[in-house]
């Protein structure tokens, strides 16, 4: 635990080496890095028995809320297979529950919340408490950066201090607002796309409230640390042409704008998941650094459709990294040889899922790293 740290202060910018020189930085600025840099989403989950001790301790909200078990999930991943990045853990939906929607996870549902369905139940919102409830995770975010950065603070093993990127997220409003009016997990999120319609006055407000806030997390989560950060769409791929270009572009502008604005230096790299051909509007039209590929994504196609400098990430299948075996390294080598010369981060193209062997994810970390 990195409690015996200590009360984490602001890491010393003296101690801490030049951002420039992690790979991870330096492909979302713009660098075609090789071998590509590596890390997954879900890298720290419930595949890890290391994770699923920390587990039992205490509920999936609290555990966020703690800096010291945060920060060790997140770092978990970290000492046993030197990713490039750490991804904060946390989840999309803490930004909901900081303005006072009820949340909880359930074991075999996943979360669940008191529907946003009126006018009245978006002005009991206060997006003016999220500062103090997210507090213990920014906390969290001041200790990972020491931990990676600051040489003998995590013990994280040969040749890793220094070379992890903190990456910080938060969820893209159009994805958090499918939970927060549904009320939890669905297939279709009926209910949130019809509201969309039918009432586009509420649903703008919303939307409009989550942008803000969204934007002003992100910000925070650098002050505190986070080297860059991820925008997760998830449900971007239920909306047709016009609702992807208003729902989910145009939010995604608007974050990218300001937190660029504020911390001109921090890639943001957006998720915009089975945006299919819309993606390439997507990545020109939000001003993002780096896109983000879902498994569906024919790589060699998306390539085309964004500018040249913006880097990709993605875009395993989480099932191949499942199955293992020889398709493994092979699927590896494919995707990172067809973005070969250009800007890539290596990843899957959704999260790690619960079942997967961890030798497999060392599998895969040594495939993508082999230097020829
Ligand atoms: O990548 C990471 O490990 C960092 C942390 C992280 C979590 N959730 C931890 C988590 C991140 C980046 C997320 C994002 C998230 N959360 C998304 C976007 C990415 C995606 O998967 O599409 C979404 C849609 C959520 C909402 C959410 N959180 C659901 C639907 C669930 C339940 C289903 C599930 O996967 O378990 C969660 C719970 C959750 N978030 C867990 C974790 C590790 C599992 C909780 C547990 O193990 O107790």
């Amino acid at each position: 635990m990195t409690s015996e740290t200590g009360s984490a202060g602001a890491p010393n910018p003296d101690e801490l080496p030049k951002m420039s020189d992690k790979r991870l930085l330096r492909v979302l600025h713009g660098e075609a890095v090789w071998p590509p840099p590596v890390w997954l989403m879900r890298q720290a989950g419930r595949y890890l028995p290391e994770f699923r001790a920390l587990r039992a301790q205490a509920d999936f909200i609290t555990r966020c809320m703690t800096p010291d078990i945060a920060t060790e999930i997140t770092l978990q991943p970290i000492r046993r297979y030197g990713m490039d990045g750490a991804i904060l853990f946390s989840d999309i939906l803490i930004l909901p529950w900081a303005m006072g929607q009820s949340l909880e996870f359930v074991d075999g549902v996943g979360p669940v919340l008191e529907p946003v369905r009126r006018a009245a139940d978006l002005d009991r919102l206060r997006p003016e408490r999220v500062a103090e409830a997210t507090a213990p995770v920014m906390e969290t975010l001041r200790r990972l950066r020491r931990a990676l950065d600051v040489p003998g603070e995590a013990a994280l093993g040969v040749g890793q201090d220094g070379a992890t990127a903190l990456i910080g997220f938060a969820g893209a409003p159009f994805t958090v607002a499918c939970y927060m009016v549904e009320g939890g997990g669905s297939k279709e999120f009926a209910e949130t796309r019809r509201m969309a319609y039918a009432e586009p006055a509420l649903f703008d407000r919303l939307i409009d409230l989550l942008t803000e806030a969204t934007a002003a997390m992100l910000c925070a989560q650098i002050e505190a640390g986070a080297e860059a950060v991820m925008l997760f769409d998830s449900w971007a791929g239920l909306l047709p042409p016009a609702q992807f270009e208003r729902q989910v572009i145009e939010p995604g502008r608007r974050i990218a704008s300001e937190v660029r604005r504020r911390h001109p230096s921090v890639p943001i790299v957006g998720f915009p998941r089975l945006g299919g051909l819309l993606v390439g509007r997507y990545a020109s039209q939000t001003g993002i650094d780096a896109l983000a590929l879902d498994t569906s994504a024919d790589l060699a196609l998306a390539a085309g459709l964004v500018p040249p400098g913006l880097a990709l990430q993605g875009n395993l299948d989480p099932l191949c990294l499942l199955a293992g075996g020889d398709a493994l390294p092979a699927a590896a080598e494919t995707i990172r040889s067809t973005l070969r010369g250009r800007p890539h981060v290596f990843n899957l193209g959704h999260g790690v899922l619960p079942q997967t062997p961890p030798e497999h994810v060392g599998a895969l970390v040594e495939a993508v790293r082999r230097p020829w």
